[in-house]
């Protein structure tokens, strides 16, 4: 079993925009600009976008995290939206999920300019990757496909299954593995809670992509001797043993499935870090595009 090792994969991604900024820097031009817009105080999402502007900063990035209470209205909101829109000075922003309740999660998507749309989520964006053209991919099924690339991982004539079909992973991925590039030009089937014979399934498949968010659901029976396998989850399980009291699991028994592996991606250090270089990658593109 080889690792797929994301975190010096994205390592090696995050110098290389670091480099590309501050040669622009040399030559005068600003510095590349993301927004992030948090609502709420929920405990994940405060990591993500700590993460997000942490990232940027390394990289010589300007950001700006700009914060509204809970109970901030939907108007306001799309009004915060509108006015990043206009502002030539955001290259590219983002509006963290969730949202609360009483937010439509759609209409906050559909306003985003889809030139700005860094995350990749807005229909116009979703329709251009289905259709091959132009857009910018979400950071995961982006990363994915960036580690794949960087250890020239096999894909063409392969089964490749995804497990989850989610807008933001499961559903993304299918599209580009299915696509005729490289990585890419594999044979795709994307599996979900209702698929029948799964365990069956995922044993079939040359490449399998976890993204259910269940912990440890994979476990060694479901993985084909040789394959390449991508954990998307990640869950914290209690841990008393940790001095954190937790520890990170993603959806793949890890241990045991690493033994009938050629490839994995670890938890953490694998998918996360992909994810998080891919938007700042997305950010710059918006820059230059723009
Ligand atoms: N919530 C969980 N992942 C993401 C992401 O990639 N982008 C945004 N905007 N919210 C998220």
């Amino acid at each position: 079993m080889q690792i797929l090792d994301g975190k010096s994969c994205s390592e090696q991604i995050r110098q290389e925009i670091a480099d590309q900024v501050s040669q622009l820097k040399s030559k005068g031009r600003r510095p590349p600009h993301l927004a992030a817009i948090l609502v709420g105080d929920d405990g994940a999402s405060e990591t993500y976008v700590a993460n997000k502007v942490k990232d940027c900063q390394q990289v010589g990035f300007e950001s700006s995290l700009i914060r509204f209470d809970k109970s901030v209205s939907e108007a306001e909101l799309l009004a915060k939206i509108e006015e990043l829109n206009a502002n030539e000075a955001v290259d590219g922003f983002i509006v963290q999920l969730p949202l609360p309740d009483h937010i439509d999660e759609h209409k906050v998507t559909v306003s985003i300019d889809p030139r700005k749309d860094v995350d990749g989520f807005c229909p116009e964006n979703v329709g251009n990757l289905c259709l091959g053209l132009p857009t910018f991919v979400s950071a995961t099924p982006n990363g994915i496909m960036e580690l794949l690339a960087r250890y020239n991982i096999e894909t063409e004539g392969k089964h490749c299954v995804v497990l989850g079909r989610s807008n933001i992973v499961g559903t993304p991925m299918a599209i580009l593995m299915s696509r005729n590039t490289n990585p890419g030009n594999s044979t795709v089937t994307l599996a979900h809670s209702r698929t029948k014979n799964l365990k069956a399934l995922c044993a079939e498949a040359d490449i399998l992509v976890a993204a259910i968010g269940k912990p440890e659901f994979v476990s060694a029976d479901m993985v084909k001797q040789g394959a390449v396998v991508i954990d998307v989850g990640i869950t914290r399980l209690a841990d008393d043993s940790r001095a954190s009291g937790f520890r990170l699991v993603g959806d793949v028994q890890f241990d045991s499935v690493a033994e009938k592996a050629a490839w994995i991606t670890p938890v953490p250090g694998g998918v996360g870090p992909m994810t998080r270089a891919s938007l700042l990658q997305n950010t710059l593109k918006a820059y230059l595009r723009n």
